[in-house]
């Protein structure tokens, strides 16, 4: 049984793959030092799988700890989740994710180098390929042109894996661009469960939903697209989770580089995912058009066929499940983990 050490195990994309990897086969063992979700997601994922994994309350940055756990434990494989990921965030705050991203990676790298495990699977994002070129974005496209500091640490560890497989083609690195993953466990005991208002939408309009939030604002309405609001590529983090499994089996089988998308390769707009919310709900979502976002681009989708094509990996559920299953972890858990 191969052991895979997921960093950031209990965090929203982490736990749904965690739950893909145990019910694979796979041994888990998770490291989260909890900054962006708590402890009682393990007993989720545990209720889910009904089997046990073990986890690590650690800070990635902090080489000693995550020494320890290394030689505690016989590591095959990382999936590195573990990062800050709120680009507003990052624009006030972009020392934090430095610090956290990209030095948090280069501890992580280190301590794999030196307890020999060389093959890793990285969190990037679309973010990577910003306004430079017209989608549907395709893997070999230019990448770097971002528009915040967040993407700014994507570019740069991605940049920095390829350094590190180029010093020593022993490793075996596989870059996921993930798209925007939305949706959660159809058992609703893991979902995601940001802290304070949430900045992206599917969260946003849940808690409208939920009667959390009064109304959503539409981020703009004179885009260039059908309906004037913009486009983005939404996928189930069910589907993206699997997609881990098939990065996996590539990620052990050979060495080298790899990159890919992770989407459905269909847009959707933001009035389009509002009215399939309410449809998949019965909800009516109350909202207003106000300015457009600094820094969205107006349409965001993915060329998925070298996934397909070297992955076997294909996108499953379909914009309704997407909103179904982000509506029931929301109504079975109004308040997300820690019960107010
Ligand atoms: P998340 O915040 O829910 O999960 C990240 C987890 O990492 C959290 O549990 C957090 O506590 C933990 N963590 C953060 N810094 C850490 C550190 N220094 N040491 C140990 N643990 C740490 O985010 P998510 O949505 O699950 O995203 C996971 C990864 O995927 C991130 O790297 C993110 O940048 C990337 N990503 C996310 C999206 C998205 O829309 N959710 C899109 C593209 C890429
Ligand atoms: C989707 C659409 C908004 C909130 C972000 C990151 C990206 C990646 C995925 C990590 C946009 C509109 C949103 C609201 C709205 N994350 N919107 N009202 O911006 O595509 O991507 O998450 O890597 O890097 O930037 O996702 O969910 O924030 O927005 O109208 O209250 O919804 O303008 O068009 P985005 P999002």
């Amino acid at each position: 049984m191969l052991n895979v050490l997921v960093t950031g195990g209990a965090g929203y994309i982490g736990s749904h793959t965690c739950v893909e990897l145990i019910n694979n086969g796979y041994n888990v063992i998770s490291v989260d030092n909890y900054s962006n979700s708590a402890p009682q997601v393990i007993d989720r994922i545990k209720k889910i799988t009904g089997k046990d994994m073990k986890s690590y309350c650690c800070d990635i940055r902090n080489k000693k700890d995550l020494e320890k756990i290394f030689s505690d434990n016989k590591i095959d494989v990382v999936i590195h989740f573990a990062g800050l990921k709120s680009v507003g965030e990052s624009c006030k705050k972009p020392l934090l994710y430095f610090d956290n991203n990209i030095f948090g990676t280069i501890v992580l790298c280190e301590v794999m180098q030196k307890f020999n495990v060389k093959k890793l699977v990285f969190s990037s994002s679309a973010t990577v390929y910003g306004d430079e070129s017209l989608p549907p974005y395709v893997e070999s496209m230019p990448t770097g042109k971002v528009t915040n500091p967040y993407g700014r640490t994507k570019y740069i560890v991605e940049e920095m894996l390829k350094d590190v497989f180029s010093s020593d083609n022993g490793w075996s690195i596989t870059l996921l661009r993930y798209f925007n993953p939305v949706g959660a466990h159809e058992s609703g005991l893991i979902g995601e469960d940001p802290k304070g208002i949430p900045n992206n939408l599917m969260p946003y309009v849940s808690q409208v939903a939920i009667g959390k939030l009064s109304k959503l604002t539409v981020f703009g309405g004179n885009y260039n697209t059908p309906d004037g609001t913009c486009i983005r590529d939404y996928i189930h983090v069910v589907d993206l989770a699997r997609g881990h499994i098939k990065a996996i089996e590539k990620t052990m089988q050979n060495q080298g580089i790899n990159i890919y998308n992770l989407g459905t390769s269909r847009g959707y707009s933001v009035l389009e995912l509002i009215k399939a919310f309410e449809k998949a709900t019965g909800k009516r979502i109350s909202y207003e058009t106000g300015s457009p976002r600094e820094g969205d681009i107006a349409v965001v989708y993915a060329n998925t066929d070298k996934a397909f094509c070297e992955l076997g990996f294909k996108a499953q559920f379909d914009i309704n499940k997407m909103c179904e299953d982000a509506w029931h972890w929301q109504s079975k858990n109004p308040t997300g983990y820690v019960i107010n």
